[in-house]
């Protein structure tokens, strides 16, 4: 068959349990926004590759260092068509930022790739596609754990543990409400910081890691009861014992408390910190509504609310 527009979409994620502890081998959980979606477009050209979207336009091969994991997903996966030396015009559609924790940088480089295989109608297996994935990222982010490429095209929440991938067959009975504190995280920075509070300190690090991976541990027996009060709980508590590793700023701490003052069954930031996003559940659509409106009062720049139940509500609620 000739080749012809291929189109590809993943969607946003966000840790709900686990970050930073993961690193040390405890358990993390991981959830898709199925209403945040990143959707990539190739089309095969005669000429050089190009690129327009996530805020760039221009040849591919120009593109800041910021596109080299999409650079690197269209040829993995023009290579696993078959066509390594295929010239690809990519556009890129956002509904979600960029650098804030939600899973941008392999969302992208998820889409393309299914763009580009299914501009060649090259038909991948889930774990093709995820080692492609793994193999863009790993450009960009030296070793990424997998969690962001699983998550950001799967259909439920999953559990990851030592490399180890299990979806859960259980999902948050609880709204989500996500607010983007406006600042960019840093998870290359916050990861080292908490590496040397290990190497310094490694007693309290270590007392503090291992509670964030038993509360995973009980977040999973609490969402397996419905206890979405438990959940709340178990959330906060890890908001503090990562402010406590200093993984937090003054940003996230003032949403947290905003969220939890707001009636949120708890709060707390989501993926590496110092920037990025909070979550916060909240146990109705009117609770969530005022604990939105909470967190943009307290400077939050856009929040996304999550319906337990999909086709329940879609991303924003109506203010
Ligand atoms: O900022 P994110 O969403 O990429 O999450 C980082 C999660 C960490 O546990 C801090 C690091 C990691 O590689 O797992």
């Amino acid at each position: 068959m000739e080749p012809h527009v291929g189109v590809g979409q993943t969607v946003a994620k966000i840790i709900l349990f686990g970050e930073h502890s993961v690193v040390y081998g405890h358990p993390a959980i991981a959830m898709p926004l199925p209403t945040l979606r990143m959707t990539a477009r190739a089309v095969p050209t005669d000429g050089p590759s190009t690129l327009t979207g996530l805020g760039w336009s221009g040849p591919l091969a120009q593109a800041p260092a910021r596109f080299a994991s999409i650079a690197r997903a269209a040829s993995v996966a023009a290579s696993f068509a078959g066509h390594p030396d295929a010239g690809l015009n990519i556009s890129t559609d956002a509904e979600f930022p960029p650098e804030r924790g939600l899973g941008s940088s392999a969302a992208a480089a998820g889409a393309v790739i299914r763009a580009v295989l299914d501009a060649f109608d090259t038909p991948a297996t889930r774990e093709e596609i995820f080692s492609l994935t793994q193999e863009a990222e790993t450009v960009a982010h030296g070793r990424p754990s997998g969690l962001d490429a699983v998550a950001t095209s799967a259909d439920a929440p999953v559990h990851f543990q030592a490399g180890v991938v299990t979806a859960l067959d259980v999902v948050p009975d609880a709204w989500i409400i996500i607010a983007d504190s406006g600042v960019e995280g840093s998870t290359r920075e916050t990861v080292a910081h908490v590496r040397h509070r290990y190497d310094t300190d490694r007693a309290a690090t270590t007392a503090a890691l291992d509670r964030l991976g038993e509360i995973t541990g009980e977040v999973v027996t609490a969402l397996r009861a419905r206890d979405a009060a438990a959940v709340g709980r178990r959330a906060t508590e890890a908001h503090r014992l990562l402010a406590g590793l200093g993984v937090s700023n003054e940003q996230l701490d003032t949403l947290v408390a905003a969220a939890v003052r707001a009636g949120a069954l708890g709060a707390k930031l989501t993926g590496g910190g110092r920037g990025g996003c909070v979550i916060a559940l909240a146990s109705s659509q009117k609770d969530a509504v005022r604990v939105e409106e909470a967190m943009l009062g307290a400077g939050a720049s856009a929040t996304w609310v999550h319906a337990p139940e999909p086709g329940q509500m879609a991303g924003e609620v109506a203010r």
